[in-house]
């Protein structure tokens, strides 16, 4: 394509069409009469084309450059107010029939909606360039690998998506073999600027639609240049997209992280785990096992989303299909989690954390003492004392750093290129509760273990909509992010057993049980390592137990406690399986299950007959 007239871009590759594949030149040419960019930059992945782009986001104030010495090679972008997270009311799933989506998704009819959509991205890149942005989730040229085009015209979801996914010039030559099927991703922060119009250092809309075609594998997000709303590779393709296409090719797209940990003798043991948003994925992904645990190894696989197919013999293996961590910043600390810390140090992109006097980053819980001065997210001058006068925090609570994952410590590099993934030897689901939910039980089977699953439930945090501390049912951490019906997404689970050999053990764990004083009974991050050690000796059959009504818990003196002052009293209150409390929660999964009735699998409703009679 011949470069747009009006085109400033300096970038030798920027005009250049950097793909032969035919269908791809049409479908960008389509786009491009649609939104009317003021020009076109084919993306070609290079450290060169990445300075560049960051420059020109310092140059329109979205980036302050932090200080090369402290911080090398790292940006921190402010976002608007307006625009700080998903926005899960404003995400849809336009499937052909209502019923397809079900009730825990929005849904418009496709008609309706690409109708809706095409008004909106008409004329939505006037005096923007818009990006060709190819990515492959996964490693180039692994069967399980899936690839995506995103056209954009936010240079900072460009530079984030280089972090974040494969991109670049080996995608373009992927898709010029013309043997994949390429997601075709709109993006558009929504805000086209009129000639010699001003723009400002965040572009948004305030009208904004995520929204899903799963039948013709179409991606639209209009209005946000946040997180999983603009890096459509994320939240949009590798989990909402791609659970679609995994219930129709026989695997699993789920938020997970992957974690190996081998023993000191050599044993590698490699396990995914479903938690929530915020609930400590990025945390126990990189755990540093604690005094007692010497000579054990942590692999970091993935901090996120994890890929799962059975492979010729009958095991699930599951691929990392991202390259990097867009982890919450607040809470993050030395403490808390080292490698996350290392893994930050340089070529990272903060947003919505504060920019200390010295040209670096601060937030919540980075360091015990905050900074004596700082610019908040906002941009506002914050002190300790403003802080406490006006009860406002220096970082936004969903602050978030985007770091390549090679630099994590404990990155598992060999992991992360292998085409076919790790073996999955185990399944953990864990939500956020202050009652009810023991610490750590083994489902009796794969089906009880489903049943665990798909029932768990995390408290509502500040970030989440309705009241602070209510229950919310989110079955396997998938309910803002499954592409279809839910009660079919069990059902797909269930019947995924049939393809196995070997099936991986399930486990529920709660790192948040709280006293009545609502102090954690359990010192989590590091520690978990104790129950995860648990877990491993399950998996191989060594590790002995207590039965309960909901499953396998351990004793006290099955768990290593060497280096942790643990009593007796206190680990009976983090196992204590109360019949009365979880009547009650049974009660949860009945309105779960009357929602999705007409498509709850039988099994579900015997697990929970089973479970009434064992309570
Ligand atoms: P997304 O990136 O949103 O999918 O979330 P995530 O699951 O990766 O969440 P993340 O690791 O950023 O969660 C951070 C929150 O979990 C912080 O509030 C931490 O303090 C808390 N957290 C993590 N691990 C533990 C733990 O073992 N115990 C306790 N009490 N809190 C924890
Ligand atoms: C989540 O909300 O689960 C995230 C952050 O991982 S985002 O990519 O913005 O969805
Ligand atoms: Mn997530």
């Amino acid at each position: 394509m011949a470069a747009v007239p009006g085109t400033t871009a300096a970038h030798p590759a920027s005009t250049r069409v950097l793909s032969k594949n035919i269908h791809l030149i049409r479908w960008v040419e389509k786009m491009a009469s649609l939104t009317q960019p003021a020009a076109i930059h084919w993306i070609d992945g290079s450290a060169e084309e990445n300075e560049y782009l960051c420059q020109q986001l310092v140059e329109s104030g979205t980036f302050t450059k932090l200080n090369e010495k402290l911080w090398p090679g790292c940006y921190c972008a402010r976002s608007s107010p307006k625009d700080v997270a998903r926005v899960e009311d404003r995400t849809f799933i336009c499937s052909l029939s209502k019923d397809d989506a079900g009730p825990t998704n929005n849904w418009e009819a496709p008609y309706v909606m690409r109708k809706k959509v095409k008004e909106l991205f008409r004329g939505s890149m006037r005096g923007r360039t818009m990006y060709v942005l190819p990515f492959s989730m996964g490693p180039i040229g692994s069967p399980m690998s899936r690839i995506g085009v995103q056209l954009t015209d936010s240079a900072y979801a460009v530079v984030n998506m280089r972090i974040m996914a494969r991109v670049g010039l080996p995608v373009f030559e992927e898709i010029d073999k013309d043997i994949h099927r390429v997601v075709p991703c709109m993006h558009s922060v929504g805000a086209p600027l009129a000639p010699g119009q001003q723009d400002v250092p965040w572009p948004q809309n305030d009208t904004k639609y995520i929204v899903h075609f799963p039948e013709t594998r179409e991606i639209w997000s209009y209005g946000s240049g946040y997180g999983g709303n603009a890096l459509l590779g994320k939240k949009c393709f590798a989990l909402r997209i791609a659970s679609n296409i995994a219930r129709d090719e026989g695997w699993m797209a789920e938020h997970m992280l992957i974690l190996g940990l081998e023993s000191p003798e050599g044993e590698k043991t490699y396990m995914a785990a479903a938690f929530p948003s915020a609930c400590g994925k990025t945390n126990l992904a990189m755990i540093i096992p604690p005094s007692g645990f010497d000579g054990w190894k942590t692999w970091t696989v993935g901090d996120d989303i994890a890929w799962i197919k059975p492979d010729e013999t009958g095991r699930l293996r599951a691929i990392n299909p991202e390259t990097g961590f867009f982890g919450v910043a607040p809470g993050t600390s030395e403490r808390t989690n080292p490698n996350a810390m290392a893994t930050l140090r340089r070529n990272t992109i903060f947003t919505n954390v504060a920019v200390t006097p010295d040209g670096g980053v601060w937030w919540e819980g980075m360091t015990e003492e905050p900074p004596a001065e700082c610019v908040d997210w906002r941009g506002e001058p914050w002190t300790p004392e403003i802080g406490r006068e006006t009860g406002r925090p220096a970082a936004h609570p969903n602050g978030r750093f985007t770091a390549p994952a090679t630099q994590c410590p404990s990155f598992d590099v060999e992991a992360s290129e292998s085409p076919n993934g790790v073996p999955i030897s185990a399944f953990i689901f864990g939500g956020r509760r202050a009652t009810a939910i023991p610490l750590v039980v083994h489902a009796f089977n794969w089906s009880s273990g489903v049943y665990l699953g798909a029932t768990m439930g995390s408290e509502t945090t500040a970030a989440a909509e309705g009241a602070v501390g209510n229950v919310r049912r989110d079955p396997m951490a998938m309910l803002p992010f499954c592409g279809y019906h839910m009660g079919d997404y069990f059902r797909h689970w269930l019947t995924m057993q049939r393809q196995l050999s070997i099936t991986p053990r399930v486990f529920q764990v709660n790192w948040f049980l709280k006293d009545e004083a609502g102090k954690f009974l359990w010192p989590g991050y590091s520690e978990n390592m104790r129950v995860l050690k648990w877990i491993i000796d399950r998996v191989r059959g060594r590790a002995q137990g207590r039965e309960t009504p909901i499953g396998w818990v351990p004793r006290y003196q099955d768990i290593n406690w060497d280096g942790l002052d643990m009593s007796p009293e206190t680990f009976a209150q983090l196992e204590k399986v109360d019949s009365k409390a979880w009547l009650r929660e049974v009660m949860g999964h009945e309105e779960l299950f009357l929602a999705l009735h007409d498509h709850l699998p039988a099994e579900m409703i015997y697990e929970r007959e089973l479970l009434i009679c064992r309570l």
